[in-house]
């Protein structure tokens, strides 16, 4: 038995690949990821000379390739982390975002489907297609509002989200029209190790490290909910072993906060374990214009999957951001490594051109 991960290259996809081969009875991973520029092999480091992983330098919208991966290993399940995940460049390029996280996902959708329908019996009812989504595409809470549910109207607000939200309703389509056995899950903001350092937390914790300024966009009173990484793979697990098919699961962490609360803390938390002799680094925070069409507050109402799975977050915000903030000052190299391209530089001479 193998599993196919697509995407694990990447913050949340590579921290579940390691996470569930740390486990020593796990099954093996197919891990598919185009290694676009948030995608870093060095993510997948610990699991040099692992023979349970295989990795396949690739793209989802590869049809030719994806059949290929799914005769060749019979997956008995798709964990499909693959996509455009950042809003800020959505909006400055949509494109990549229709190309992989729409097209890409038809074309995956495509071929397990094909693939599905040709197994024999046993494999084919245990067969499972998890699509890895995000609470974006419910848009934007009003203060009072009460958090997101599972059904919720879809109302995405930026390219990124509409992205998101167009490939979860293909998903859901491809379960509707021929069956297919899938699972979608929607999760909250993540933040912990190998968080590519243009998102929020990661970025907060280089810059201030640098001395640079934290730019915080518009009022800084935008809510989020923060997840710890870990957890979200955990919740996934969870999903994948016990949900039911066709159904969605909101996954999140009881942790709603403003950004300028996260910047605080984050500043707080290096005050205390990397004091900075020129002063605390409040200082550096940078009030900047506000990103176009900034949806105010997301929250997640994650009682589905307490109750029918018993899954519920591990960490605090608390514990969880402590060790974020401690894996970054223990993982100068990686931030180095991201920040100089030199890890872009190994890919190029890896594999030759990539997207
Ligand atoms: P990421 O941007 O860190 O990683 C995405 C990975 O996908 C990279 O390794 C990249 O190389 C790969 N990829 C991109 N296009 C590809 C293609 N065409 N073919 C193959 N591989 C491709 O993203 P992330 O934060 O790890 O997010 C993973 C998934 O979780 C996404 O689907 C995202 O929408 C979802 N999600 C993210 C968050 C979050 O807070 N980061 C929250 C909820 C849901
Ligand atoms: P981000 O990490 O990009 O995730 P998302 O937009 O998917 O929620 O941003 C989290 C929040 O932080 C969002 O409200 C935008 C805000 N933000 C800033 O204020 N400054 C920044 O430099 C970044 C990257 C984000």
């Amino acid at each position: 038995m193998t599993i196919l991960v697509t995407g694990g290259a990447g913050f949340i996809g590579s921290n579940f690949v390691l996470d569930w081969l740390a486990d020593a009875s796990a099954e093996p991973v197919v891990n598919l990821d185009a290694l676009t520029y948030a995608g870093n092999r060095a993510n997948l480091a610990p699991l040099a000379g692992d023979a349970r992983h295989v990795f396949v330098h690739g793209d989802i919208g590869d049809r030719a390739l994806i059949d290929q991966l799914l005769a060749t290993h019979q997956p008995r399940a798709v964990l499909h982390f693959a996509a455009e995940s950042h809003v800020d460049r959505s909006i400055h390029g949509p494109g990549a975002f229709m190309k992989t996280n729409v097209d890409g996902t038809f074309t995956l959708l495509e071929a397990a489907r094909a693939h599905w329908g040709a197994l024999p019996a046993e494999a084919k009812a245990a067969f499972r297609f998890h699509h890895v989504s995000t609470d974006e595409v419910y848009g934007s809470l009003k203060p009072t509002d009460p958090p997101f549910t599972e059904t919720n109207p879809y109302e995405p607000n930026s390219p990124y989200s509409a992205s998101k939200a167009a490939s979860d309703h293909l998903v859901r389509a491809w379960h509707h029209t021929y069956g297919l056995p899938v699972l979608t899950t929607n999760c909250s903001n993540n933040y912990g190790p190998l968080h590519f350092p243009e998102k929020l937390i990661p970025l907060m914790i280089v810059n201030a490290l640098a001395g640079k300024p934290l730019p915080v966009y518009g009022d800084g009173q935008q809510i989020r909910d923060w997840l710890y990484v870990k957890d979200h793979c955990s919740g996934i697990r969870a999903v994948l072993a016990g949900g039911r098919l066709g159904e969605t699961y909101n996954i999140g962490g009881w942790n709603e906060m403003a950004n300028i609360d996260i910047v605080k803390t984050v500043c707080a938390l290096l005050d205390e374990m990397k004091p900075d002799p020129a002063g605390q680094y409040e200082r550096l925070i940078t009030y900047v214009t506000d990103r176009p069409g900034h949806d105010r507050r997301y929250a997640i109402d994650a009682r589905k999957i307490e109750r029918e799975l018993g899954w519920r977050p591990a960490e605090t915000f608390a514990t969880g951001i402590r060790k974020t903030v401690q894996w970054y000052l223990d993982n100068a190299d990686w931030v180095h490594g991201v920040q100089s391209g030199s890890y872009r530089d190994w890919v190029s001479q890896q594999y030759g051109a990539t997207r």
